[in-house]
């Protein structure tokens, strides 16, 4: 939650809405004012938490969605936060790691933006990042590495900005007239109203929740079984399929270590890679990455915090394993004896029809209705 502004400055509306937003703060859902804007989603979907100082609107979201498709917003004009983030990939990139707008490699993989808001942190390995209006200056300000390479011309930015006719309507709507509102903060703002509506509830396994026995064939059903059998839904649990997901969660759960790597025996991961351990320098933090969501997985390759993974079947090799082998390179090492690898993550035995079911599921949370939602589509076009 940001700061909160002083209620004076605002008419009854606003105040309203605070009493509303303070409500979530206890735990009840909020939706923003319903005259101001209107969630649309399927019945039993809760909208996800918004902060007191940033309320939903109509104006505001669409404003979002620009800036989100907008090349202007970068320092050389030639990337966007889309150019990482792509719709038919649920906003993940099909890169091992992305390349920023001035052909830096980042050490990371995109991660898809399904359902983004409901979680408490952001980035792989990032406790620190709690907010989605937050999260955004590491792309736009970030130098390890560049990404969009906005540090030092921030002036330069918004005057482009300010030089679009649309915005020139959608900034003062959003935020109002003065002062100036053409500020990044506003901007992040817009981004992050934009990111809590990419809400995706409608894959097979959603009809399938919902009561439609026919959304799931025989095969994701077997699979459904497996993943709860294998107890994969001790981390991958919950309707996002990530306990990170999950409000009640205690902090620190929704990061393990899957023994992706051992270099040399020792536990260690890659350099700048290390997960938690980058943030605490706790050695047992070493490896331990946020459980991401596992809704549009399909489309959302390659796999693991640096795109490392090829393949889902890799995927379910790993974890048969109880962890990678990494047999030659500056990598080597078997991920199996990883020595802060997560006890959770103990291995089994899998036939091929076994895994083919494991994969008919994971295909089955692919929701092609958000993929396609023109709402979240480019806009400029
Ligand atoms: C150069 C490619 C690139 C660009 C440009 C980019 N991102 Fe990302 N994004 C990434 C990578 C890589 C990660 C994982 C970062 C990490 O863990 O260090 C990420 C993570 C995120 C996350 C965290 C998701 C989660 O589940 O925790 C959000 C939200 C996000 N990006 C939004 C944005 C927004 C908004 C913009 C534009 C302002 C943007 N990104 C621009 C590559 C990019
Ligand atoms: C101990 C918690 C834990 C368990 C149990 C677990 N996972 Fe994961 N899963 C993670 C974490 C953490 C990652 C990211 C690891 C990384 O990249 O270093 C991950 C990554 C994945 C990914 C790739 C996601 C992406 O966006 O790249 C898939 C697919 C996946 N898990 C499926 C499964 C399946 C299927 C099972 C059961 C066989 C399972 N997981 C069991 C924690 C867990």
């Amino acid at each position: 939650m940001g700061p909160r502004l002083p209620r004076a400055a605002y008419g009854a509306l606003l105040g309203a809405l605070l009493a509303c937003a303070e409500a979530h703060e206890t735990g009840e859902p909020l939706s923003g004012n319903p005259s101001l804007f209107r969630w649309s989603l399927p019945a039993g979907v809760v909208p996800p938490p918004v902060p007191v100082d940033n309320p939903m609107s109509d104006a505001k979201v669409e404003l979002g969605r620009r800036l989100f498709y907008d090349t202007r917003l970068s320092g050389n004009g030639a990337f966007a936060c889309s150019s990482c983030h792509r719709q038919e990939f649920g906003f993940a990139d099909a890169k091992n790691i992305p390349l920023g707008s001035t052909g830096q490699a980042h050490t990371r993989n995109s991660m898809g933006l399904t359902n983004v808001a409901y979680q408490r942190n952001f980035g792989w390995a990032d406790p620190g990042t709690l907010s989605l209006e937050a999260q955004a200056l590491i792309p736009e300000l970030g130098e390890l590495p560049v990404e969009l390479g906005i540090k030092g011309r921030e002036a330069d930015v918004l005057a482009r900005l300010r030089a679009e006719p649309v915005y020139q309507s959608l900034f003062p709507t959003s935020f109002g007239a003065t002062p100036d509102p053409f500020t990044l903060t506003n901007v992040n703002r817009a981004i992050a109203a934009f990111e809590r509506t990419l809400i995706s509830a409608n894959a097979p396994i959603d009809r399938f929740n919902r009561g439609d026995s026919t959304a799931l064939n025989a095969a994701a059903r077997r699979g459904l079984n497996a993943f709860n059998t294998l107890r994969c839904t001790r981390c991958h649990g919950g309707p996002n399929f990530s306990i990170a997901f999950e409000a009640g969660a205690p902090a620190g759960d929704e990061f393990a270590n899957t023994g992706l790597y051992n270099i040399g025996g020792t536990g260690a991961y890659p350099t700048r890679n290390g997960g938690l351990f980058e943030h605490t320098r706790r050695p047992s933090d070493m490896g331990r990455m946020k459980i991401p969501t596992l809704r549009n997985i399909a489309v959302s390759f390659p796999y693991g915090h640096d795109g490392s993974v090829g393949s889902l079947d890799d995927v379910i090799s790993n974890y048969a394993r109880a962890g990678r082998l990494v047999p030659v390179g500056p990598n080597a090492g078997d991920g199996q004896l990883n020595p802060f690898k997560d006890r959770r993550i103990s291995g089994f035995a899998i036939s091929p029809q076994g895994r083919a079911d494991l994969v008919a599921f994971l295909n089955a949370l692919t929701d092609s209705t958000f993929l396609t939602d023109r709402r979240f589509a480019n806009p400029w076009r």
